[in-house]
């Protein structure tokens, strides 16, 4: 039954992403493709006043250059503009849809010539003129103006009455800053144009959100645009949403009645979603034997002046620890930004950070050992709702993690620990994120031969989804994975929701089973009519697919082979297209956990922090592939080092531009950041969340991690540096 799933099977897409036989959005041609280039805005809000492209249009080669004044038409409703995953509240930006400026880089012409070289020299020649108008990015300064949302989630008692006589208080605020995701691969679309229709290749982690999305701003039938995107050199959740290339990538190409091909610049990258910045306050209050007696939680992040995106930072504790009392509250701050987006568990890496540091500084309070803190509080329900957890295996990745790590050795002074010029510090934190789940359909195509093709229009954003579809398929269907054809990444394909969230792991595998469920019932159909057939009369849940025959479980010498039934039902295939949805029973929690500890040797003089060793222990039911996800959960933590230390973008308030819009100075982990980085998978089997068992590995790696880092930067030095990334001037800076 289970030859390929929870094997460290190597990529099937691996040979093609090493050879460049993959292609991704950028790469594709066409006979008449025009490249595009983009004018971004100089000033953060005001009005277009006048667009001189006179100068633009004189260079050869160049075709027209579009801006707000002679585009094609768009729609003009919000409802059009709005895709799956936009939030409730505001307007959706609008690309080149008029004169006003909303952010500093919006786009305001494109520029559409025969080269990429032409297009991109005549972009700097387009003049703009400007009627600017006062902007505001400076997040601090705003805090007072910040705007109430509704309470993230139920208080629970008088937290505030409930603190005031806690033994012990913590009181402390944390702050993240904006961040970028800084995919390898730049937001890309190529629109290839052929008699009227479009086949648009794109950098999307969902290709039938961007379809949809594109018929309603382009007002066009669904048959009209077809998306492709069947390789993605990252999301991170900036490929979520559409991005605004996708837009002016169709819109020259209906401009043009010819292929546009529109890659953004690295520096334009920036110039789009981001991780909003946020202040958060923690209030935890403690009995002296650590049991928790009140949490409050409020965050405060930011967003544009057109679109209200939050997510929910301030309730995690509530599935963590047990408090009789809790408050939570958010609020936003309204900025002459680009609206935030979702970004690498977002809510959790952050609100999970703030709690995680907050826990740690009351184990320094209590002078208690930081885990015997976390499993004095521990929680065996959700504490928002009294429910019980499908499963939750926390208790096992803290000894696991602590274990692998040797905690036990541990001094729990600060500064007590060194090596040479080094301070060592020692700092563990907790990880968790939802195990999500969505409806998908799912077709797959057996052949008399015993080939398989299993096709979704959900996304492989570099998760590793075309492998675990093989394998699942694989073991499902009984044959080998070489058999097996993974078609994804296409909106002409069965339904899928955006891949995020880490729900696609999840969603694919149970939906290949319950279509694979279907192929197998329609063989036991066609072969009740075969003479002496030992599956007569068998019911199809008594029986699997094995080393292509169908085999009586109960006896396995009972079999035959798929290809007999075929070929005496007189077909040389079987197709079947189901759709799976989860229900959620209504009695269950459903979350991934984890326990990360780091070290860190700190230099005493200079304040340079090396994180030297990360041990992750991850619960989150059954493992599909232990290589594609020891290499996610990986990636996660690597990415924690970057939101610990290094991640921060930063804008200069007085043009309300970002200073470090390039990866030079916008600093992400490289090798030499990176040393010993250990992934540990806690065997959990849980019969509740869906019928695999699987719960999902996308975001879980990068939560916690910054607390971890944070927690043991404290350790080493005895100084606690709340605002991210704990950079060394922070750290030698005098109290
Ligand atoms: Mo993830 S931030 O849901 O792509």
């Amino acid at each position: 039954m289970t030859t390929y799933i929870g094997t460290a099977t190597s990529r099937v897409d691996g040979r093609d992403k090493v050879t460049g036989a993959a292609r991704y959005a950028g790469e594709y041609g066409a006979p008449d493709l025009a490249h595009g280039s983009v004018v971004n805005s100089t000033i953060a809000k005001g009005r277009i006043r006048r667009i001189d492209a006179g100068e633009a249009m004189k260079v050869d080669g160049v075709i027209t250059v579009l801006t707000h004044e002679n585009r094609p038409p768009m729609a003009d409703n919000d409802e059009a503009y709005k895709d799956d995953v936009a939030p409730g509240d505001g307007s959706p930006y609008r690309p080149l849809y008029d004169g006003s400026i909303k952010f500093n880089g919006q786009p305001v012409a494109l520029v559409l010539a025969e080269d990429l070289e032409t297009a991109t020299y005549a972009a700097s020649l387009v003049k703009v003129e400007y009627e600017e108008q006062p902007h505001i990015t400076d997040f601090e300064k705003q805090l007072g103006k910040a705007k109430a949302l509704p309470a993230p989630a139920k208080p629970r008692g008088d937290a505030a009455k409930a603190f005031a006589v806690s033994d012990i208080r913590h009181d402390a605020e944390y702050y993240v800053p904006v961040e970028h995701h800084n995919p390898m691969e730049l937001f890309a679309s190529t629109a290839v144009w052929r008699d009227g229709k479009l086949t648009v290749y794109d950098k999307t982690q969902g290709v039938q959100n961007v379809q949809r999305y594109l018929c309603g701003v382009f007002q066009a039938r669904p048959d009209e645009i077809r998306v492709m995107s069947p390789f993605m050199g990252g999301g991170f959740g900036s490929g979520l949403r559409p991005q605004y290339q996708v837009v002016l990538a169709v819109l020259g190409a209906r401009a043009l009645k010819r292929s546009v091909r529109l890659v953004l610049t690295r520096q334009q990258m920036y110039m789009v979603g981001y991780r909003p910045a946020m202040v958060q306050r923690i209030q935890l209050g403690a009995k002296t034997d650590g049991a928790l007696n009140a949490i409050t939680h409020n965050a405060t992040t930011i967003t544009s002046q057109y679109e209200d995106f939050h997510r929910n930072e301030t309730t995690w504790s509530g599935l963590l620890y047990k408090s009789e009392t809790a408050s939570y509250a958010h609020k936003l701050v309204r900025l002459d930004l680009p609206a935030a987006c979702d970004m690498r568990a977002p809510s959790a890496a952050t609100g999970v950070y703030a709690l995680e540091a907050a826990m740690d500084e009351l184990a320094v309070a209590l002078q208690m050992d930081p885990l015997e803190l976390r499993l004095k509080c521990y929680s065996d329900s959700d504490q928002h709702t009294g429910l019980p957890f499908s499963s939750k295996s926390l208790r096992e990745c803290y000894s696991q993690a602590a274990e692998a790590f040797g905690w036990s050795r541990r001094n729990p002074e600060p500064r007590s620990m060194r090596e040479g010029n080094d301070l060592i510090g020692w700092g563990m934190a907790t990880g968790i994120w939802e195990a999500l789940q969505v409806p998908i359909t799912v077709r797959i195509t057996l052949t008399a031969n015993g080939h398989a093709e299993v096709a979704c229009a959900t996304s492989d954003i570099g998760t590793g989804t075309y492998t675990i579809m093989a394998q699942a398929a694989a073991d499902m269907l009984g044959v080998p994975i070489d058999n097996v054809t993974v078609k994804l990444g296409d909106s002409t394909l069965p339904p899928s929701p955006v891949e995020g969230g880490s729900w696609i792991a999840a969603s694919v595998s149970n939906g290949i089973v319950t279509t694979s469920n279907a192929i197998r019932d329609e063989l036991l159909r066609l072969a009740e009519t075969m003479p002496n057939s030992p599956l007569m009369g068998i019911k199809t849940a008594d029986v699997t697919l094995s080393d292509g025959s169908v085999t009586v479980k109960k006896t396995p010498r009972s079999t035959v082979p798929i290809a007999d039934i075929m070929r005496h039902a007189g077909v040389d295939r079987i197709a079947q297209e189901k759709a799976t949805k989860f229900g959620k029973d209504g009695k269950h929690a459903h979350n991934t956990h984890s326990a990360i500890f780091a070290e860190v040797k700190v230099d005493e003089q200079l304040g340079v922090i090396r994180v030297t060793r990360l041990v992750s222990a991850v619960a989150a039911g059954r493992i599909l592939n232990l290589k594609t996800a020891r290499s996610q959960v990986m990636g996660g933590m690597i990415w924690g080092i970057g939101m610990a230390l290094h991640e921060e973008t930063l804008i200069d308030h007085r043009f309300g531009r970002i200073m470090n819009a390039n990866i030079a100075e916008y600093h992400v982990p490289v090798n030499a950041d990176v040393h010993s980085v250990e992934v540990i998978f806690v065997d959990e089997q849980d019969d509740i969340v869906n019928p695999m068992g699987i719960k999902g590995l996308g975001e879980i790696g990068i939560v916690g991690v910054p607390a971890a880092i944070a927690n043991a930067v404290y350790h080493a030095t005895g100084k606690r540096v709340r605002d991210l990334p704990i950079t060394l001037d922070k750290l030698t800076r005098d109290a």
